[in-house]
């Protein structure tokens, strides 16, 4: 992992000083991918673009395809899949165009890729983020759902396939910037987090961190994906607004650092500067600070282990007037509690954590749940479904499909 990337793995990676690398991006007319073509299209001396995908999105896939040029383009909606090949004809477009979960297989795989970029939201992005990690890439992985499902198959992954795995979510990407660099090496592990006192993952507490409790179940999708402070989709944000997106961090902390669930607290901090800190045994706490803007992650982690510009503006220490902390209210946000009883579960809790909650948040967003109710549907689920060991792909899926159905069905009934 992240950590425990070793050198071997490190000198393998082009880099951008002498040698261009080529990057797919698994998700491109999404908020990160847009923000990872915005940080590409600042750096064209360091960097081919060799693959874009989408899920339906085909007039912006399009757009998008006309500006770079790429080798393949993915639309994971075969249904448009001949709108498209028409428009590429009609451009004189020579971007060759697959469909499907095997085109994205295939653009994450490839043996002209270096980089990829793992920016599906959801489960969706699990196997195509695993084909990167299995063959070798640097995976940029902002797809935290799928670590979240399949953590011990994708360390696994990472380790036997020397792939480097470096994260995107910005406090990971914070975290992984304050742990020690004596940690990048696997032999040195141990020792580096003996001398670690504690992980403080930062949030915002989203848009309802001071909202009245009792107006919750009135809170339409409008409200939900109105963050204070980072602009994303859909899904991210409403997993925002319930807290479930830092209770998927912490299940994704504990694979990317090889740490258990304890080691990390998880704090408010109102105004996103802050991307989260590591606190040493020394009592030295070191923070990773900047704009809200998800350019920084992805440019740290595309440079890495150099740094490049990411064409955010410097901070304004004037500006800022303070900065605050608090502790999560965890009756205001059930989903903390939940999450740290997961990452202490089997594999399957995980995997049903995930999926219910993803159908759940879909129902929302379809004005077909309440809001409360997104954390209804995943208590219940978790409690209908029997802990099992997944540890294939194919057991994973089975387990996420059967979570999708029993959520569904608890759906129907509420
Ligand atoms: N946005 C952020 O600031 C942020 C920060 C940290 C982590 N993340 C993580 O990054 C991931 C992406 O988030 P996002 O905010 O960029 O999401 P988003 O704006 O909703 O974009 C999702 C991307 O995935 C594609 N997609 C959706 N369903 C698909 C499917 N079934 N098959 C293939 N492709 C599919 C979408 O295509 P269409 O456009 O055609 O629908 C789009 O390109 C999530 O895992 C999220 O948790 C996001």
């Amino acid at each position: 992992m992240v950590h425990s990337i070793d050198q071997q793995a490190s000198k393998k990676l082009p880099s951008y000083s002498d040698q261009r690398a080529s990057v797919s991006i698994l998700g491109s007319t999404g908020s990160i991918g847009q923000s990872t073509l915005a940080v590409l299209a600042a750096h064209p001396e360091r960097y081919d673009l060799y693959a874009l995908s989408a899920n339906t999105r085909v007039d912006l896939l399009l757009e998008q395809c006309l500006t770079w040029h790429p080798n393949y383009a993915v639309i994971n909606d075969s249904s448009k899949a001949d709108w498209l090949a028409i428009e590429f004809k009609k451009a004189g477009l020579s971007t060759e165009l697959l469909v499907g979960e095997v085109g994205l297989d295939a653009i994450a795989s490839d043996d002209q890729v270096d980089i990829v970029m793992a920016a599906i939201v959801g489960a969706a992005g699990l196997q195509s983020t695993l084909a990167a990690v299995t063959t070798g890439k640097k995976v940029l992985l902002a797809n935290k759902e799928s670590l979240v499902m399949a953590g011990p198959l994708f360390m696994t992954a990472v380790k036997s396939s020397n792939a480097v795995l470096l994260p995107i979510d910005s406090e990971h990407n914070a975290i992984f910037q304050c742990l020690p660099q004596s940690s990048l090496s696997d032999s040195t592990k141990k020792t580096a987090f003996t001398e670690i006192k504690k992980i403080l993952l930062t949030g915002s507490g989203g848009p309802f961190r001071t909202l009245p409790i009792r107006e919750f179940s009135e809170v339409t999708p409008e409200q939900a994906c109105s963050h204070p402070n980072w602009s994303m989709g859909r899904k991210i944000s409403v997993d925002s607004a319930t807290m479930m997106n830092k209770g998927l961090e912490l299940i994704e902390a504990c694979y990317l650092f090889d740490c258990k669930p304890s080691l990390i607290e998880i704090l408010l901090h109102p105004q996103s500067i802050i991307h989260s800190m590591v606190e040493y045994v020394d009592g030295s706490v070191l923070a990773q600070l900047g704009q809200p803007d998800m350019r920084i992650p992805i440019a740290h982690a595309l440079a890495w282990p150099q740094r490049m510009s990411s064409g955010v503006q410097s901070l304004d220490w004037q500006a800022l007037n303070a900065l605050s902390f608090e502790s999560p209210d965890l009756q205001r946000f059930p989903s903390l509690a939940i999450a740290r009883q997961v990452a202490n579960d089997a594999i399957s809790s995980s995997i049903i954590f995930n999926a219910a909650n993803e159908v759940a948040v879909q129902s929302f967003l379809d004005n077909r749940l309440s809001f409360t109710d997104i954390i209804t549907v995943v208590e219940e689920s978790l409690a209908k479904i029997p802990s099992s060991e997944p540890s294939s792909l194919i057991d994973i899926k089975t387990v996420d499909e059967e979570a999708r159905r029993i959520a569904g069905s608890i759906i129907a009934c509420l």
